[in-house]
């Protein structure tokens, strides 16, 4: 879900309606708003799209008032509805409460209010904290220490904001696990999931760390206008003892979030890749060929010492994982294990304090993920993260970073932020190879310089895209597309596949290209659309010689072989009914440029079926709940 707090001399519901149309990637079920106006609390929700809840509003306006909150929601207690929508208000009307993550002791709440009296109208978890916030502010008659004494009985995830009509200038935020950060502007704050609902006001900001709370707090009056207020952000923990909170500076380009003309958020961040690669890159390994992570605060001894690397990660960043594997078993010589971050936790891994965990994470948000993550670091494992959200709780909580620079990725289907996921393990293996035998020293300095060629390669990729347009399109009343691969490749088909899922809502599936035989060549039937990423026929050519001989074992059965193939390698080509080529790249380093296309194609047939590829059904991009 996301949510916004606005407190100062704008008008908030305007600010707080902007801020949720860049936070709508978070979540699109439902969105609503409370205002604080004319001694009063208005507010609207509507189930479905914002554009649903801004219909709302021009036929019914909310009055104008300084302080404000919204929600846009990813439906987790109770459907998709206006009943369920945040804000929550209690039976008095007069305390709006919005909410992201769960409390799992809702019900027993529920039912202590209900013997209480209180009424409560839908079937969130949300509408208990309402009624909770009201009991201890009518009781001591401040917003910020009701918030604490609510915040002590509630168990699970959460990130609150709330606002009462008896304090009109202050809004009221709380955390644990889920994310909340402020922006702190000129005479004005905000408080947010994330960034990207205040860089057009503010790039100054304020991390919340866990179990804190913070009260924005304007003086100096409502007729002051934007100059006249000053707003004071207190933050303490749950008990009210003052905490310390860390300032940093937002450095992402406001319009790094627009789509700049490109019909999607998505098509932008497919032809973002090639830069978003190269920054990556850039500044990561010095004259001497010495890689450097953000953060690292493993001792090179322990490094030195590890005897077991542990991927975890969820969607997307769980295929640059299975990559990953490749590359550091490869150039460490360490072994190297993938696991769904969902499942990590529960099936009681071996990790000790020789296991190097790597969390894989673009939003640093993915409740699975973190819990993971905090579970490895209980058995004693130093944990390294890969993230593209500076300042979000994975970095925090790890004992290393690498941040990946693609930038902001909005369109729910993660690309340019698979492409960097896939670079920084690739450094991540460097280093480690580097730290642990220094005569890999000129075999890193050849795979760092084909690293730094791969954008160029992304560029050519995208510059030859029409054919693979006309190709989806012509595919899209097919009811299955099946991915098959090998080595690395078989990883891009998975990712392939999901992509065409997540998009195009198709059956789509991806194999192990040497795995087809033993089950799943029963699904290939006449004219089924299989896409094969071929690897290269240079090095390895066993391996490409057993993939030539699986596309003929499913032309054979009828298949209509969409074929991924390396420019130059003539001996696929009478096997491709579709030809797809990109250029020539290490074999280690070819995902990078072989899921391009994948990422064109499910984009294409997407729109080709009518579906909004930026938002597609049913998901989100920043999932904060397990
Ligand atoms: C969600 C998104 C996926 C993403 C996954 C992991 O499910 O819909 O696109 O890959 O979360 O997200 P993360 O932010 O941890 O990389």
């Amino acid at each position: 879900c996301g949510i916004v707090g606005y407190v100062g001399g704008q008008s908030a519901l305007d600010v707080v309606v902007a801020g949720l149309k860049r936070l709508e990637y978070r979540g699109y079920d439902s969105a609503g708003v409370a205002v604080l106006a004319d001694g009063g609390l208005a507010s609207a929700r509507k189930a479905g799209k914002l554009v649903n809840l801004e219909k709302v509003l021009v036929e019914q306006p909310l009055p104008s008032g300084p302080a404000g909150i919204g929600h846009t929601r990813w439906a987790t207690h109770g459907g998709p509805t206006d009943a369920n929508a945040h804000p929550h208000l209690d039976n008095s009307g007069r305390v709006a409460v919005v909410h992201n993550g769960i409390i799992e002791n809702f019900a027993a709440l529920r039912a202590e209010l209900a013997g209480r009296g209180h009424h409560l109208g839908s079937e969130t978890d949300t509408e208990a904290v309402s009624h909770l916030l009201a009991e201890a502010f009518s009781a001591c008659g401040d917003l910020a220490e009701a918030m604490r004494q609510v915040c002590r009985r509630l168990e699970g995830a959460f990130t609150l904001v709330a606002v009462h009509a008896d304090e009109p200038d202050v809004v009221v935020g709380a955390r644990r696990n889920s994310p909340l950060v402020v922006g702190v502007g000129d005479g004005e704050a905000f408080l947010a999931s994330d960034v990207a609902a205040f860089i057009a006001h503010t790039r100054a900001a304020i991390e919340l760390g866990q179990d804190q709370v913070v009260e924005l707090r304007r003086d100096g009056g409502s007729e002051g206008g934007r100059e006249g207020g000053r707003v004071g952000v207190s933050v303490t923990d749950f008990s009210g003892a003052p905490a310390e909170v860390r300032s940093y500076h937002v450095d992402w380009d406001a319009s790094a979030a627009e789509k700049g003309g490109y019909a999607s958020f998505m098509l932008k961040e497919i032809a973002e890749q090639p830069r978003a690669v190269a920054d990556t890159l850039l500044g990561r390994v010095d004259a001497e060929g010495v890689l450097t992570l953000d953060e690292v605060r493993i001792p090179d001894a322990v490094l030195r010492e590890a005897d077991k690397v542990v991927i975890i990660a969820c969607g997307t960043a769980f295929h640059a994982g299975l990559i990953a594997k490749y590359a550091i078993e490869h150039w460490t010589r360490l072994p190297c294990e993938v696991e769904l971050a969902s499942e990590f936790r529960y099936r009681d891994p071996i990790l000790d304090p020789r296991t190097l965990v790597v969390a894989i994470s673009q939003s640093g948000e993915t409740m699975d993920t973190l819990m993971a993550l905090r579970h490895a670091r209980e058995q004693g494992a130093r944990v390294l993260a890969i993230c593209n959200t500076n300042g979000s709780t994975i970095p925090r909580e790890s004992d290393a970073v690498l941040y990946t620079h693609a930038g902001p990725e909005v369109a729910v289907a993660s690309t340019k932020a698979f492409l960097t996921q896939l670079v920084a393990c690739y450094l991540v293996a460097l280093y480690l190879a580097q730290r642990r035998d220094a005569k890999w020293g000129d075999e890193i300095g050849d795979v760092v310089r084909d690293l730094a060629r791969v954008p160029d390669a992304i560029e050519r990729v995208l510059a030859d895209m029409e054919p693979v347009r006309d190709l989806a399109r012509s595919l899209k009343e097919k009811e299955t597309v099946l991915f098959l691969g090998r080595h690395v490749g078989y990883p891009v088909a998975l990712e392939g596949a999901l992509k065409l899922k997540e998009l195009a809502y198709m059956h789509a599936e991806g194999f192990a290209a040497g795995e087809l035989k033993h089950g799943p060549i029963a699904l290939v039937e006449d004219d089924l659309p299989v896409v094969v990423v071929v690897p290269s026929p240079r090095g390895r050519s066993v391996l490409h010689g057993k993939i030539v001989s699986n596309i003929q074992e499913i032309r054979a059965r009828g298949a209509r072989t969409i074929v991924i193939a390396e420019e130059g390698d003539e001996e696929v080509a009478p096997y491709a009914d579709h030809l797809i080529r990109i250029p020539v790249v290490p074999t280690l380093l070819q995902p990078l440029v072989a899921t391009v296309p994948l990422q064109v194609f499910a984009c294409e047939l997407a729109t080709a079926r009518g579906n909004e590829v930026d938002q597609p059904r049913n998901l989100a991009k920043s999932v904060t709940v397990e």
